[in-house]
């Protein structure tokens, strides 16, 4: 029996206020039926809000379940529509029952739907600097009985909104950053409680990531605005029909509260005897407030979000509470995580307590000197009665907190919790193996992928940079779209990064997104820029959606046509500079740029790639001409880097792991003799490296699949579970619960790296992810399969692990394949939800076999290959 599990809209896990009035309605299946493939679907439209209205009923003839076509008018500026959906397939045509209805709603479409003014408060500083956070209120009068009522709302910082003393949703440092010159998002909020009578609104506005002190160094303060602004809509209809509309305007009062500083990278200084009791509550006297100051509307594009906002997403208990050498208390949560505290606290007016975060500890004391500039220290100022705080407009990275003058001398473990913060995704992707050390990898992999997805994809989260690296996520996007489901988010950070490449750059990719850093000659970068080809390709596969492409398609094409600085043939100008193999494990650690692989080597084979991606793009989009420009750019690349870099009996210059696995990968190798001579010198590279890594950002995530698909599998199981450093095991063995920035950001020693750029939390070297879930596990979307509509199951089973288990929420229900290894035999179950079907290979059995919807039991013989492969001692041997 099939049934329709859940709904969505467009990319919305929740579709309140969203931006599209035609969303595209797609629908995921349960059920282990066999081969069930969808014939035809209907789609009941029916408004909550006009009762009389009949539904309209929508029955098409499609096998299409993903991202169908909005059937009905497009909806109008904060119209809603109930939608539930039933399908008809299988090979008795049965159809489902109906699913359950979803609601959709429109927020405020375009500028016209806007009444309200932009108000600002005076800009009252903290001691640093920083802009302090702002109180803003109003009351007012609600006559009837309230049938629904919107909250509209945006600032210029970030904002936590209250009516009647209550907060208003849950999201956390709304609206989110984005490129706010080009775009800015505003929320949606229900708030249908709002009662007769008296009541009042109330929004605190901190600094945000628009007046923030960003970037290394001494950063940049007021980036985007120079003072702190709020814009308000709230949105009544009584049960009569009749509307109320309050805005924010010159009526409004403002004044500041308790926090005295707020700031991204340098935490928080509330004093809880300067908070106003009732500050959002009808009762409140405010004549005492200041005025606001009517703004100009703000002058860029005004949107709905389309991926989910940042939350809490977790509440963490203390472990331990330490006491350090030097007589410091320090609380261990046991995990490297990002977020704030939870503190319950009590003691003397004025008595400060203060709390310093660290990822690590150095000789028993936090470590901060890898946080450079950022002063990850918060201080609360209590004021005899009892508190809980908690910060609003900050956040750290830690797994450690030194915590100074608690009132009783040291905290209980229940009066301080860690409180997890990051966007919050659905989590799609779920992997198990028999090796307790690669699960914990795979655990990192996640949590660094938590703690960095906040608002946008950052680098880190916890010194003075939290920026959208374009690298990182250009090779940790296939894992991270696995693990949650990053369409909406991801797709957004691309329309930023289209609209400043675009408009700003002149089609080159800036280096982070939003570009706080501006651009010089150093700016274009392969790998880095190469995103704005391959993350839309990425998601695209992952989720099967078009649009995307087409969205992203004028961004893709000015990054090679116009973005990318060559010499005249076409390669990469070889005057540019390059960061190349960023992070290989023997550069200095002073100098992570300096890789053993040749920069513009590495630069061109991505060229090489990216105008073979091109072409595919143009060819799914159905663009000849495109098709027809870069199949030939792409052919010329490849020809132009062989005789740059390739002999003919296939070795490259230079070779190392990054430039084999680049060309093997890349299939940039004319003959297949090429192409087994240079897998062989990579098997060779990494025997005589004893399986430790060698790669850096680049290689990391293609050196795996470049062994296991040309036959060295157990070379890679074998460098996958090496514990001795440089490793993806190493940090695991030195207590690690994220991904490092670099292999070694803890010395074997228990010292920190010394290099200035040593994070503990950052997920490029957690690409690996990608070759667990499609190679160990053995799912991934297959060729011609985007969005999982075919779902490929190869699991390459090798070295010490004898089971795995992988599951993904894919578009049309849970994939699922588990095998294990038992007496000769390898035994698989595979799951194929309804309306997607698979294509099965494993090592033993000739053909591909394909398989429609349903749970498929697979046995084989399987022989044990050789393990431990043997490691090449001696270093001459390398020279032939
Ligand atoms: C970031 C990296 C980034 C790199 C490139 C660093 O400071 O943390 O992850 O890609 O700079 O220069």
């Amino acid at each position: 029996m099939v049934e329709i599990d859940s709904l969505c809209f467009e990319h919305h896990r929740e579709a309140l206020g969203i931006g599209e009035s035609e969303p595209r309605i797609s629908w995921c299946f349960k059920g282990d039926s066999k081969n069930w493939t969808q014939a035809s679907y209907e789609v009941e439209i029916s408004s909550p809000l006009v009762n009389s209205c009949e539904p309209q009923l929508f029955c098409v003839n499609s096998s299409d379940s993903s991202l169908i076509p909005w059937p009905a008018k497009p909806l109008k500026a904060r119209e809603s529509a109930l939608v539930r959906v039933r399908a008809t397939g299988g090979s008795k045509s049965e159809t489902t029952p109906w699913s359950q209805a979803f609601s959709v709603e429109t927020g405020l479409l375009t500028r016209k739907d806007w009444t309200a003014t932009l108000i600002g408060a005076e800009r009252i500083k903290a001691p640093s600097g920083a802009l302090r956070p702002i109180l803003f209120r109003k009351s007012f009068e609600v006559e009837e009985k309230v049938k629904s009522a919107r909250l509209y709302i945006t600032a210029q910082g970030a904002y936590e909104p209250y009516i009647n003393g209550s907060r208003i949703g849950d999201h956390v440092l709304a609206p989110g950053w984005t490129s706010y010159k080009h775009r800015l998002n505003y929320q949606t909020f229900d708030v249908t409680s709002l009662k007769k009578g008296e009541n009042a609104i109330g929004v605190e506005v901190g600094e945000g990531w628009s007046s923030t002190r960003l970037g290394w160094g001494d950063g940049t303060r007021c980036i985007y605005s120079k003072r702190l602004a709020l814009l308000v809509q709230l949105e009544v209809v009584y049960e009569d029909g009749k509307m109320m509309t309050i805005t924010s305007d010159k009526s409004w009062k403002s004044t500041v509260g308790p926090r005295i500083a707020s700031e991204i990278y340098d935490g928080e200084t509330y004093d809880a005897s300067l908070e106003v009791k009732g500050w959002s509550s009808p009762a409140l006297d405010d004549k005492h407030w200041a005025a606001v100051e009517p703004m100009d509307f703000p002058n860029t594009k005004l949107q709905s979000p389309t991926g989910p906002p940042v939350r809490k997403t977790e509440f963490v208990k203390i472990q331990k509470v330490l006491k350090s050498p030097k007589g410091k208390t320090i609380i261990d949560f046991g995990q490297n995580l990002v977020g704030w505290l939870n503190v319950r606290a009590s003691g003397p007016k004025g008595h400060t307590i203060t709390f310093t975060h660290a990822e690590v500890l150095e000789n028993g004391e936090i470590a901060t000197r890898p946080l450079r500039s950022a002063k990850p220290i918060d201080h609360l100022i209590l004021s005899n009665d009892p508190i809980v705080w908690e910060p609003a407009f900050t956040f750290h990275g830690f797994r450690y907190v030194q915590v100074e003058n608690w009132p009783s001398g040291s905290p209980k473990k229940s009066d301080i919790e860690a409180v997890v913060l990051h966007t919050d995704m659905e989590q799609t992707g779920f992997f198990n193996c028999s090796d307790s050390m690669v699960n914990k990898l795979h655990e990192n992999i996640q949590w660094g992928m938590r703690g960095n997805f906040l608002s946008i994809p950052t680098d880190c989260p916890q010194r003075d940079e939290r920026l959208g690296w374009t690298g990182d996520i250009q090779v940790f996007s296939p894992t991270a779209s696995f693990l949650y489901n990053t369409s909406g988010m991801l797709s957004s950070w691309l329309k930023d990064l289209a609209a400043e490449q675009i408009h700003d750059y002149k089609g080159v990719v800036p280096l982070v997104v939003p570009n706080i850093l501006g651009l010089d000659s150093n700016t274009a970068q392969a790998a880095w820029g190469d995103v704005a080809v391959l993350l839309p390709y990425d998601l695209y596969t992952a989720f099967g959606d078009k649009e995307i492409l087409r969205t992203q398609l004028k961004s893709m094409k000015a990054w090679l046509d116009q973005g990318i600085p060559r010499q005249s043939n076409g390669l990469w100008d070889p005057t540019t500079h390059q960061l190349g193999d960023w992070l290989d494990p023997d550069a200095p650690p002073s100098d992570p740029g300096k890789a053993k692989t040749d920069p513009h080597l590495v630069a061109n084979a991505y060229l090489a790639h990216i105008s073979a991606v091109m072409a595919k793009v143009s060819s799914i989009l159905d663009r000849q001409d495109d098709f027809k420009h870069y199949t030939a750019e792409a052919t010329k690349i490849k020809r132009l880097f062989q005789e740059e870099y390739m002999t003919s009996s296939g070795r490259l210059a230079p070779d190392t792991m990054t430039s084999l696995s680049q060309a093997l990968t890349y299939d940039l190798f004319p003959t297949e003799i090429q192409k087994e001579s240079a897998a062989k010198r990579l098997a060779k590279l990494v025997r005589a490296s004893q399986f430790k890594i060698s790669t850096g950002f680049v290689g990391t995530p293609l050196i795996c699949p470049a062994l296991s698909s040309t036959g060295n599998t157990q070379l890679a199981y074998r460098m996958l579970l090496q514990t001795k450093c440089p490793s993806w095991l190493y940090p695991i063995t030195m207590g690690a619960t994220t991904m490092w920035e670099r292999w070694d950001s803890m010395l074997p020693d228990g010292s920190i790296n010394p290099g200035s750029m040593t994070s503990f939390n950052h997920y490029a070297l957690g690409s690996v992810g990608a070759w667990l879930h499609s190679t160990v596990g053995g799912i991934s979307p297959a060729e011609g399969g985007a969005g999982w509509k075919i779902v490929r199951f190869e699991p390459v089973p090798g070295g010490t692990i004898t089971s795995a288990e992988v599951k993904y929420k894919s578009p049309y229900g849970l994939v699922e394949c588990k095998w294990r290894i038992e007496s000769g035999k390898l035994k698989m179950t595979v799951r194929v939800p309804p309306n997607s079907s698979g294509v099965v290979k494993l090592p033993g059995l000739e053909e591909k076999k394909q398989i429609g919807s349903g749970v498929y039991d697979f046995e084989v013989g399987y022989k044990e290959l050789e393990w431990p492969p043997e490691a090449i001692l001696d270093p001459f041997a390398l020279e032939d």
